[in-house]
């Protein structure tokens, strides 16, 4: 609420202080939705790991018995990021856990599938980096200014499969994955509809907590990091130090990208030997070779793009391993 007040002030202070059309709403709500994706709730206590797993047992007896793919998606680490999100309280992470539950056995994120989204990604504003970063998290590069689809839901549907598989390629004990978004071309002919970004955030916020570990802002408007910079006192440390603001050519990003991720995967903006190009065509072999993995896992038969490898019946064993880098395009 202060936080939401403090940004009201701080709009009304630019809208009187600048006739640019670069301080155009669109752009400050674009602005506002990114603080409120970041915003948390303070920690009010210490935390005591005892206490924690605890509470992480008071939830399983407080969400009752489960089944099918709910038990499957409740997990000791997936509780434990709802009561994280929820300032380890029992009854408000039960409450957005059961949200969950519900939100995804209708729209069944699981089950969508390479070929259902791939129109949306044919420019690659969404797609999943063919390396971790140093901790073994998934990198999803994200660039708002490819993007140009027109259909809202469809555009959703695309970042929801993008986000599940991301999340099954996390490496072992991993919980959250890195965005890398290039905002190169960004402009309000391609940014989305903000009531499409509000959906996003409320799915993001409420349905995936505590899954993003670093957002890397590469060349973002300058409206960004200047509200980011202006509202950041009013949120809590850790939530400052999840987005970082990083330019081309300039040493302090250089550096902190660096700390971030291998220079090999790196793209020469940062000091990189890699390239960070996307092909259509090759992300699509292996999203679908991905398509295999994510059925598997969830224990479903795969009617299309199936691929036989003599290992159909281990299913639910299998653990969600780190994809193995593609191979080049011939
Ligand atoms: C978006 O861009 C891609 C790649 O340039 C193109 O193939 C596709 O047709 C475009 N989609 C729309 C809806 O304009
Ligand atoms: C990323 O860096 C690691 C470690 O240096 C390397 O093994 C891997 O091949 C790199 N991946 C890409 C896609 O360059």
């Amino acid at each position: 609420m202060r936080l939401f007040l403090y940004s009201q002030f701080f709009i009304t202070f630019l809208l009187r202080c600048t006739k640019s059309a670069f301080f155009s709403p669109p752009l400050l709500k674009s602005s506002i939705l990114l603080v409120e994706m970041f915003q948390r709730r303070k920690h009010t206590q210490k935390d005591n790991s005892e206490q924690r797993d605890s509470k992480v047992s008071e939830l399983r007896a407080a969400i009752g018995p489960l089944s099918g793919r709910s038990l499957k998606y409740c997990t000791d680490a997936c509780l434990r990021r709802y009561l994280e999100a929820r300032n380890w309280n029992v009854d408000k992470a039960k409450k957005m856990l059961e949200e969950t539950l519900k939100w995804r056995s209708t729209y069944k994120p699981e089950e969508i599938r390479w070929h259902e989204v791939a129109h949306e990604g044919e420019t690659g504003k969404v797609s999943r980096a063919n390396f971790h970063d140093i901790q073994g998290r998934t990198v999803l590069i994200m660039r708002p200014g490819m993007q140009n689809t027109t259909s809202a839901e469809d555009n959703i549907r695309h970042l929801v499969y993008l986000l599940e598989n991301a999340i099954m390629n996390l490496a072992e004990g991993q919980e959250q994955m890195s965005w890398l978004i290039d905002f190169t071309g960004f402009s309000l002919s391609t940014s989305i509809p903000i009531k499409t970004a509000r959906d996003i955030i409320y799915i993001l916020q409420g349905h995936y907590p505590e899954r993003l570990a670093v957002a890397f802002l590469y060349n973002p408007p300058k409206i960004f990091e200047a509200f980011y910079k202006a509202t950041r006192y009013f949120l809590d440390a850790k939530t400052v130090q999840k987005v970082k603001f990083v330019y081309p050519k300039n040493k302090d990003s250089v550096e902190l990208m660096k700390s971030y991720f291998d220079v090999e995967n790196l793209s020469s903006e940062f000091g990189g030997t890699g390239t960070l190009k996307y092909d259509h065509e090759e992300f699509s072999r292996l999203m679908v070779q991905d398509d295999v993995k994510t059925a598997k896992l969830w224990g479903m038969e795969e009617k299309h793009h199936h691929i036989a490898n003599g290992n159909e019946h281990s299913t639910a064993e299998v653990a969600p391993h780190p994809a193995p880098i593609t191979q080049q395009a011939s």
